[in-house]
């Protein structure tokens, strides 16, 4: 017991009961640095000990000041300001500056940091091209990645990181350009004219134009749509190391340029674990049909036979805040688009999962995917370019983490260690000898 008056320790003692040796390790933040282990060997030749952690349970890669979770508490907050302010208070351009630059922007700042972005939102001509190569019927996902990785080839200059200058071009580049390539491969797969961007309109609202605007002079979205998809952005922003944000971050390290480690970042977005899952959601609806195929089909989820997706978080373990302010917008939505009929099925669905022991003892609860993909849809987005509706929203937060990351004086090249268990030696067999 600690004598009264004594200073605590922030130190960790470990014991090698290999050796009986101890080892006296500082403490940081509640966390000790995985290269101070190194030190407890059994012998002095040995490398040294290290962690295991595949898939990064329990490890910190980063101190960050961009984004806070409590999973338990189902907290989500964006520089210190809860979501839930943002997503009522704040436009998406104005978190995208917060996460950026670490404050809200004032009405001076907003107004130049909207006119750059609205200005960055043309894309060269050739991307036109690169587009038109796809097959019609190319994955848009596929196609925003392929575009955002041929941006490099347009920015050759980008690649100087370092220079604060080319930094905020990229930011302006990736976040005005991110809606017109995500807009081209749809208008690409549905065989109709590329739309240009609109000036005059929202970052939102011009993002709808270039989506869906035919013959009319000038594309109007209804304002409670425009303002949905606006706050959809904002939900998507950032959700600190994801494993889209750690690809971010990870293939930046490499001093890359910015607009391949996005592309890398968007690639690790689409898969159906992360963002691929809002589309997988409605296809999983789909593949239901109707209410009364819920209990079958809960029934195979337990027997292993897939998952519910949509459902469970590695870091939330109460409820996706989120997922709770979606919920609330899809009303919103469907008094304007009509209800989605989809939406009595996952109602359902959510319903009999909760009272569920197998859900209920593993924590698992909506994330932010399940309700996303049914205003998605009730807007006219078709389901394969809902993982490129988040990655556009996302966009800022991946530039966020890179940035924060190449600031770091404590980042290096990532670079993980691994533990080998293959064979020691052995000579190569002649053909005849394999078997
Ligand atoms: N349906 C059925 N069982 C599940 C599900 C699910 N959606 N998610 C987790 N489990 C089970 C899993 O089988 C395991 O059971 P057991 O202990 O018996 O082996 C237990 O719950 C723990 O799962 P885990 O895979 O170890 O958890 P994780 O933290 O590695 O995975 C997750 C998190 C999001 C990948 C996972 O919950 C999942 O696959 N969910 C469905 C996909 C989805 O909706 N993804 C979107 C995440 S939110 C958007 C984003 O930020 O990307």
């Amino acid at each position: 017991m600690q004598a009264q008056g004594e200073a605590k320790k922030t130190t960790l003692t470990i014991t090698d009961n290999r050796t009986g040796k101890s080892y006296e390790v500082p403490i940081e933040n509640d966390t000790i640095r995985a290269i101070d282990l190194r030190q407890i060997k059994v012998n002095p030749d040995d490398f040294g000990m290290m962690t295991y952690d595949p898939a990064f349970m329990n490890t910190a890669s980063c101190k960050s000041k961009i984004t806070f979770i409590d999973g338990d508490k189902g907290i989500l907050r964006y520089r210190g300001y809860p979501i839930e302010q943002l997503a009522e208070k704040c436009s998406y351009l104005e978190v995208a500056y917060l996460l950026l630059y670490g404050e809200l922007p004032n009405k001076t700042q907003l107004a130049d940091w909207s006119t750059h972005i609205t200005t960055h939102t043309f894309v060269h001509e050739n991307m036109k091209k690169l587009m038109d190569g796809f097959h019609h019927d190319a994955h848009p996902m596929g196609m925003f990645i392929g575009g955002l990785a041929a941006l490099s080839t347009f920015y050759p200059s980008a690649k100087h990181i370092e220079d604060k200058k080319e930094r905020e071009l990229t930011f302006y580049r990736l976040i005005g350009k991110a809606p017109t390539l995500s807009a081209y491969a749809y208008r690409h797969s549905i065989g109709m004219p590329y739309v240009h961007p609109d000036n005059e309109l929202s970052y939102a609202a011009n993002f709808l134009s270039m989506m869906f605007r035919i013959a009319e002079p000038k594309y109007k979205p209804h304002p409670a749509l425009e303002k949905a998809l606006d706050v959809l952005f904002i939900l998507h922003a950032d959700h600190e190391q994801n494993c889209s944000a750690n690809a971010m971050r990870g293939v930046g390290s490499s001093h890359v340029d910015p607009y391949s480690a996005a592309a890398a970042a968007a690639a690790a977005l689409y898969g159906p674990l992360h963002g691929g899952a809002n589309e997988a959601v409605l296809r999983m609806l789909d593949e239901i049909g109707s209410k009364d195929k819920i209990p079958a089909f809960i029934k195979e989820v337990k027997e292993g036979k897939g998952r519910l997706m949509g459902f469970g978080h590695r870091i939330y373990k109460n409820y996706d805040p989120r997922a709770s302010i979606i919920k609330k917008l899809a009303d919103q939505v469907f008094e304007v688009t009509g209800r989605n009929p989809k939406l009595d099925i996952a109602l359902e669905l959510e319903r009999i999962a909760l009272q569920d022991d197998y859900f209920v003892k593993r924590k698992l609860y909506p994330n932010v995917d399940f309700y996303s993909g049914l205003i998605y849809q009730a807007m006219k987005f078709p389901v394969d370019l809902f993982p490129v509706l988040f990655a556009i929203g996302r966009m800022s937060g991946w530039l966020a983490q890179w940035a924060e990351m190449l600031d770091d004086a404590d980042q290096k090249i990532a670079r993980p260690r691994q533990v080998y268990l293959g064979y020691v030696t052995r000579d190569v067999p002649a053909m005849n000898q394999r078997g």
